[in-house]
């Protein structure tokens, strides 16, 4: 008989809820049944409440069990699993999940599905034809279309992409570089290092077009040390795709050069900064540079540089592959294509959703993620990582998208969605915004250095001041306070650390504004009442 193909995800989230304890069950039991079992460590599909997931290869297609402990694997075998028999846990087919089906996933399209290590199930599942499309046209056509595709960065800043390879395209030197962005240091984000661990081998041909489109024969992965699936999965695909011709000298015999190393970051938020992130690559203290120069004109070593997210550099593949007319099908406004938005927090059903751009919050946080975990009211959701504004759930209508959330002084980022149930203290989530802020500070600049001290100073004196009667009077002064130290954050700040802290800080204050008043019953002099109140308050 021959083995078995069993699909347990090799993804840290469901690692972390033991599906390597699950693949060893399987194959010990197995064998000791008799039966024959080829464990493929995939990447998850993103649906994180079944994890870990296990899908069983049967005559009649893929059948899934989720989630699977390693305690209940001896009795799943006896109960058939290997064959796709009934259990409670039996998903089916996942293809046809309702959470998946209704999704359009173009860049995370083989997330789950695909052996990460192995270029001919990437290849299968129509891998390395954007490269192929891209080999046979000249290089300025190649950036004509991702710019036509209406494609923008994935990171945060959404700059148009096409235009940032245009610079780097027109610089006439000998040596130019491609630098990807995998720091991923948005709190609630994890879609770069879902691509990296499930589907490697889409985003190093995403670096390599680029690198043949701007003419750069070098590429670096600036990844976070806390990712070392991710690093082992690269390094697999980096080799795998090297032994095939796909990375390396003369690529796939077509006369252009370009290969990808792994640089690992120490684990500091700013390196994420793009300038940070150079410095860091050159060996240096993450510390943001002054522009200009761009990165595009004098980056990386001082030459020409492509930095580009993960998820934009995946995605590139797919407007190659299709063309740039399919890829601006998707979205609205000057919003085109897909995200991959990521729901964690206090949500039931967190995970990956790739849709196109204008889904609303409401539609994500509830139609997706079923509402809270813990049952109650949601009564706030942080978009955009923590320098995100906070959005009130009559707020819900909102489009995620950029210009959408922009007109709500809010900001999309990497579309990561943190929910919070009606306990949630907003004063509180403002002073770690800016307590974030102080330590994550690379210290360059003074109204980031020295403003979110004295901005975590600030809240603390204001959430004393909720509950004690003698510091109510100075409550109206410190908000003043408070509200002239973001303006000068925004205003006065080098880099997007200190200068977007105020997006949290001022959501908070806009719309949790009784967070930041005195309690009821912080007046009296019975501070028992006050107490009372503070304690119903922070739940
Ligand atoms: C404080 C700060 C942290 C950032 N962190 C990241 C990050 O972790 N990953 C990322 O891709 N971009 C991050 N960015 C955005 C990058 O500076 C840059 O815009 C991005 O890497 C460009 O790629 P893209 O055009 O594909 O988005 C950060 C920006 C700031 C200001
Ligand atoms: S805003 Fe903060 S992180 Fe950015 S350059 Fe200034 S001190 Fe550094």
């Amino acid at each position: 008989m021959s083995p078995v193909t069993v699909y347990v995800p090799g993804d840290a989230s469901a690692v972390s809820v033991g599906a390597d304890a699950v693949a060893r069950a399987l194959e010990s039991e197995a064998t000791r049944r008799g039966r024959g079992v080829r464990i493929v460590r995939n990447g998850s599909r993103g649906l994180y409440w079944l994890e870990p997931l296990v899908e069983v290869v049967t005559p009649g297609g893929r059948v899934a069990y989720g989630p699977v402990h390693a305690a209940q694997v001896p009795k799943l075998l006896d109960g058939g699993l290997l064959d796709g028999a009934p259990h409670e846990l039996r998903l089916g087919d996942m293809g046809a999940h309702p959470w998946l089906v209704s999704q359009q996933r173009l860049t995370a399209a083989r997330l789950g599905i695909v052996d990460p290590a192995s270029v001919d199930d990437y290849l299968a599942h129509g891998g390395y034809q954007g490269l192929d499309a891209a080999l046979a046209m000249a290089p300025a056509d190649i950036v004509r279309t991702v710019t036509e595709s209406g494609l923008r960065g994935r990171g945060g800043a959404a700059f148009p992409t096409g235009i940032k390879w245009q610079t780097v395209l027109d610089q006439q030197v000998a040596r130019k570089y491609v630098a990807c962005n995998a720091d991923e240091g948005d709190s609630g984000t994890f879609s770069d290092r879902m691509l990296m661990e499930g589907d490697p081998f889409a985003l190093i041909e995403g670096m390599t077009i680029a690198g043949i489109a701007v003419g750069a024969t070098q590429g670096y992965i600036y990844l976070r040390v806390e990712y070392p699936h991710a690093a082992r999965a690269l390094l697999k695909a980096l080799q795998a795709a090297r032994a095939r011709g796909y990375l390396g000298a003369n690529l796939r015999g077509s006369g252009r050069d370009f290969d990808i190393a792994i640089r690992l970051g120490a684990g500091a938020y700013i390196c994420g900064e793009e300038t940070s992130m150079l410095e860091s690559l050159e060996g240096r203290r993450g510390e943001v540079r002054v522009r200009p120069p761009l990165p595009a004109i004098k980056g990386l070593f001082g030459q020409p540089t492509v930095v580009n997210n993960v998820v934009t550099l995946a995605t590139v593949p797919v407007v190659l592959a299709r063309g740039a007319a399919h890829y601006q099908e998707f979205g609205l406004g000057r919003s085109r294509g897909t995200i991959p938005l990521q729901l964690a927090g206090n949500v039931r059903r967190g995970g990956l959703v790739e849709r196109a751009f204008g889904l609303t919050v409401h539609e994500l946080v509830h139609d997706y993620g079923g509402g809270t975990a813990s049952g109650r009211p949601v009564r706030a959701v942080q978009i955009g990582g923590p320098l995100g504004a906070y959005l009130p759930a009559s707020e819900f209508d909102t489009p995620l998208d950029y210009e959408a959330l922009a007109a709500k002084n809010a900001l999309l980022g990497h579309g990561g969605v943190v929910v919070f149930d009606d306990r949630v203290d907003m004063a509180r989530m403002a002073r770690y915004a800016l307590e974030f802020c102080a330590v994550e500070s690379c210290g360059k600049c003074t109204p980031c250095r020295i403003g979110s001290t004295r901005g975590v100073e600030l809240v603390d004196r204001i959430i004393a001041g909720r509950v004690d009667a003698a510091r109510n009077g100075t409550q109206a002064a410190d908000l003043a306070l408070l509200d002239e130290l973001c303006d000068t954050m925004f205003n006065g700040s080098l880099c997007g650390l200190g200068g977007m802290t105020p997006f949290p800080v001022r959501s908070a204050l806009r719309h949790f504004r009784e967070d930041f008043q005195p309690f009821p019953g912080a007046h009296a002099p019975d501070s028992n009442a006050a107490v009372t109140a503070a304690s119903v308050r922070v739940g």
